[in-house]
């Protein structure tokens, strides 16, 4: 591996830098959010917004308990309620969207934030070398809508083949002919060229459109395709081999999930609740082996609900095997290993993990054509600028509208495949961009690159024009698997992706690179001078550039997950011993229970995800309906002393007027609170929000420990607390702070910052480090010196913070944010940031 010392000088240089580049990010996200909340009520929708279901008036019993409300969850749950005799629960374990996810451009940053999960894969030598402990980031959607939140709005639905394929299997009723109405009926396809088209429809809950906003230089690379003799076609349409603009699930430019799509419409109706921040722990089996309802957590309560009907589990591909194996259905002999008593023996939940699995860092750098600085490639400084926020936000226009993973992609054949039977083996990404151009705030965080990774590979080309056209296997042969660690339903499971385990995969990925190679070598792209990214990955630097070698050892440090794990509860007849669910989805040996989501393909499909999941959540909702239209619920069993079904569902439709469960309005965001809480890990010892006005100026307090470091005196009483003009209350000690690891700060404050009685008054100024921002010379327990950059020191109080690492209060954020009605009437926004001396201050 990596010959390189871990804290080399460039990745210490590089990594400080990204740390202070964090805070301003954090700054912009604020910004954007109260911008949004005043100039957008488009995008926060009040009126529509899905309105979590009391806890205590959940009924004891449903027909159907839906258990996720992912990309297949949210529409199992709107067809299941269009029957207004079924009474239907939706339980999710996350919180409503965010209104930032709306913003294409935000897609990297909502990874790792509080609505993803944020599971890994179990570290490996073959794959992922590059990343932290050599573990790859799993993000998966945690949140009303699933992974459909936080994905890159690609809209793709497979090959013709794909499904052709599952339906020889045994899989009846799953081939292409069968499926394409399900697509169908799902889709709202606003790009007016497909609008009158036999593959595409109009009216369904999805919108598709193109990106509202296309870099020039994913038109470049267009035109270099052209030059190689492909197509520009309809990728979801007759043929699948060719080029296109992407489509994408977004709706007049911004995402459309399935939260959007499919449940907004519907939490009104009197029959669906939904539930979230509700953790199921288990789905209850009885001794008949039947599915009888589920045990779950809300805010530290737990409750039993049972389910007349089914069980329908959309947990998506890591829980949905998780929840069964939780709950005794998995491989008798694995279960007994962690000590959960097994029910069901079905040795096939949790294996069958496939992936589509890319060649990451595949850049190329060019010359801007343009001569008067406009970026011709998506570049995060601009993106953030304050002039490209207000055009999002007044214009409705610019690169916030953008999703630069993929503006426009392909799907190619290497040498392995006959390009006559149109079955593509390689997709490819065109992305107007590099993890350069973002300084590593997105693609090294989401990714999980190491420092040293980073800088090397970026460091020395930060902000140069670039794109990236990625490579990735479209029909892995490998195969991983899902374990459980233990039987804690709070452990994240155990994921082994095993990518490249059989050797055809990387041989694969290593054609489409050369496929990559060819396109850059067109007219049209080597007229602004189009070459490789001349730095290697640290672990491959003796591989000679673009040599199958070093094409390899790249695939093996950069490898991305393109966040499409299937088939952990796959699908098949009876007769295959893998098989977890029959082509009707019910669980083999359990009655009253299914699985709907994308752990149900038996094979990958050969193009992203989300529309084949949305697409079995539709096919799934009809095989339930029609399965359920001459039986009975057992309710005798399960729910007949609880409520009487007919009852509720008079008093409750349409006709008798409104129901008797009011549910509350949304009440006003708060938006500091919000989008700390979005970005715990960004925001680490944001205030939370809450104006102490007791004391009649507005002005709340906390103590410090601050100490006068000079003279060695601790400070008068009387500035024993830094008042906050009408800031956030806040408790330094309730935070779970991280130690700072460059060194403490030392602040120089222009005038006392201890002494206000006044909101108005003006705020301190903060100075920057001596070592010349951002140069930190490295880890270390030194305190580091600050020295002011401009103004007088007035009377030279000087607070140092100490060192030592059980002071808790050294990386401080605070915040303070007005709006502001100008005297021309015009509304302002303003924010403040504070973190470690320094200060932002943007308006709008
Ligand atoms: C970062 C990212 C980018 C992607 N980009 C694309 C793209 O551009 N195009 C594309 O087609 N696909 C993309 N995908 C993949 C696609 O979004 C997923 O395949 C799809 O959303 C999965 O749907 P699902 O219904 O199987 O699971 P999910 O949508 O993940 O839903 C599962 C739901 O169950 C909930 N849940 C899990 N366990 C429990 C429990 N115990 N109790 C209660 N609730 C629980 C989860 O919180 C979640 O809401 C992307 C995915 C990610 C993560
Ligand atoms: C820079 O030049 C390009 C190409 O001529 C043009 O499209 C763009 O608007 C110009 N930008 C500015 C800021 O003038
Ligand atoms: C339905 O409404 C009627 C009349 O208001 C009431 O008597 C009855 O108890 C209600 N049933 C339920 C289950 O709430
Ligand atoms: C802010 O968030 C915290 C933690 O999530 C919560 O406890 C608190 O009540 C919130 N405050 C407000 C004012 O919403
Ligand atoms: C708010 O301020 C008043 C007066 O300064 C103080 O007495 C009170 O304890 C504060 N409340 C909280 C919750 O901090």
């Amino acid at each position: 591996m990596s010959s390189h010392s871990p804290f080399s000088i460039k990745s210490t240089v590089s990594s400080t830098r990204i740390i202070f580049g964090l805070l301003p990010g954090l700054g912009s996200l604020i910004l954007l959010r109260m911008a949004i909340h005043l100039y957008r009520p488009d995008i926060e929708d009040a009126e529509h917004r899905v309105r979590d279901y009391p806890f205590e008036h959940l009924y004891d019993c449903y027909d159907f308990i839906i258990v996720g409300a992912g990309s297949a969850g949210a529409v199992v749950a709107n067809r299941l309620s269009e029957n207004p005799a079924w009474n239907i629960l939706l339980l999710e374990a996350g919180q409503d969207e965010n209104v930032l996810s709306d913003v294409p451009t935000l897609f990297p940053v909502l990874q790792t934030s509080s609505i993803d999960w944020q599971f890994v894969t179990e570290p490996s030598e073959e794959y992922c070398l590059g990343m932290v402990n050599r573990r790859c980031k799993w993000p998966r959607g945690k949140v009303l809508g699933g992974s459909s939140v936080l994905n890159a709005m690609l809209y793709i639905r497979g090959n013709k083949r794909d499904y052709d394929n599952w339906a020889e299997m045994g899989n009846i009723g799953w081939s292409y002919n069968d499926v394409l109405k399900y697509f169908l009926k799902s889709e709202d396809m606003r790009i007016p060229e497909y609008q009158n088209d036999p593959y595409h429809a109009v009216g369904g809950p999805i919108s598709i459109e193109n990106f509202a906003y296309e870099h020039p230089i994913t038109r470049k690379i267009l035109e270099a395709a052209q030059q190689m003799g492909y197509n520009i076609i309809d990728v979801n349409g007759p043929v699948q081999t060719g080029f296109t603009r992407s489509h994408a699930t977004i709706r007049d430019g911004l995402r459309c999930s399935t939260a959007k799509g499919y449940l907004r419409p519907a939490f009104k109706r009197p029959n669906l609740h939904i539930s979230v921040h509700s953790l199921v722990e288990k789905i209850l089996i009885d001794e008949d082996k039947r599915a009888y309802g589920v045990k779950f957590v809300k805010h530290g309560q737990t409750k039993i609900i049972k389910a007349s009907r089914e069980v329908i589990l959309s947990a998506g591909s890591i829980q949905s095997p998780q929840l069964l194996m939780l709950s005794g259905i998995g491989d008798s002999a694995h279960l007994k290993q962690v000590g959960i008593y097994p029910i069901v023996n079905l040795p096939g939940v949790g294996i069958n993990l496939q992936d589509h699995v890319a060649m990451g860092g595949h850049s190329f750098l060019f010359d801007n054509p343009y001569d008067n600085g406009t970026d011709y490639c998506f570049n995060l400084n601009t993106v953030l600028s304050l002039g490209n926020v207000i055009d999002f936000i007044l214009n409705k226009k610019g690169s916030l509208y953008s999703m630069m993973e993929a503006e426009a992609m392909a799907f190619v054949n290497t040498k392995y495949q006959n390009p006559a039977e149109d079955h593509p083996d390689i997709q490819l990404f065109i992305a107007p961009t590099a993890d350069n151009m973002d300084g590593g705030l997105f693609g090294k965080r989401a990714n999980g690159l190491t420092d040293e990774t980073y800088a090397e590979l970026y460091e020395d080309i930060l902000y140069e024009p670039s794109f990236s056209i990625v490579p990735l296997v479209i029909r892995p042969k490998s195969r991983g698997y899902i374990k459980l660690k233990d039987a804690n339903p709070y452990s994240p499971p155990l994921i082994y992706a095993n990518y490249f385990q059989d050797p055809m995969d990387i041989k694969t990925l290593i054609e489409g690179a050369r496929i990559v190679d060819a396109l850059v070598k067109q007219p049209a792209l080597q007229e602004i001078n189009a070459r490789p990214n001349p730095h290697r990955n640290p672990g491959c630097t003796h591989h000679s550039l673009m040599s199958d070698e070093h094409l390899e050892c790249q695939a093996r440090h950069h490898s991305l997950t393109i966040y499409h794990p299937v088939g952990t509860c796959s699908m098949g007849p009876a007769e295959n011993p893998d098989a977890v669910v029959d082509p009707r989805l019910r669980v083999y040996g359990v009655k009253g229970l299914r699985v709907v989501d994308g752990s149900i393909m038996p094979t990958i499909v050969s193009g992203n995800t989300n529309a084949p999941i949305i697409m079995i959540g539709e096919k799934a909702s009809d095989m339930i309906k029609e399965d359920w239209a001459e039986n009975v619920a057992e309710e005798v069993i399960y729910c007949s002393q609880v409520y009487s079904r007919q009852n509720e569902v008079a008093n409750n439709s349409e006709e008798n007027g409104p129901k008797k469960i009011q549910l509350s309005q949304n009440e006003a965001p708060n938006l500091l609170n919000e989008t700390a809480n979005l970005f715990p890990r960004l925001s680490h010892g944001l205030i939370h929000p809450k104006p102490n006005n007791s004391g009649g100026n507005g002005a709340s307090s906390f103590s410090t420990n601050l100490q006068n470091d000079k003279e060695g005196k601790s400070l008068p009483n009387s500035y024993n607390s830094i008042h906050q003009f009408g800031a956030p209350d806040v408790d330094l000690n309730s935070y779970n702070w991280r130690p700072y690891p460059y060194g403490a700060p030392e602040y120089v404050f222009k005038q006392n910052p201890w002494r206000t009685n006044t909101m108005r008054e003006p705020l301190p100024e903060f100075y920057l480090p001596v070592n010349e921002y951002p140069y930190v010379k490295s880890y270390s327990e030194t305190p580091m010196r600050y020295k002011p950059v401009k103004g007088p020191v007035y009377d030279n109080w000087r607070y140092h913070i100490p060192t030592n690492r059980a002071n808790k209060n050294r990386n401080k954020v605070y915040f303070r944010t007005d709006e502001v009605i100008t005297p021309k009437g015009s509304k302002e926004c303003k924010i403040w940031l504070y973190y470690d001396g320094m200060k932002y201050k943007i308006t709008v």
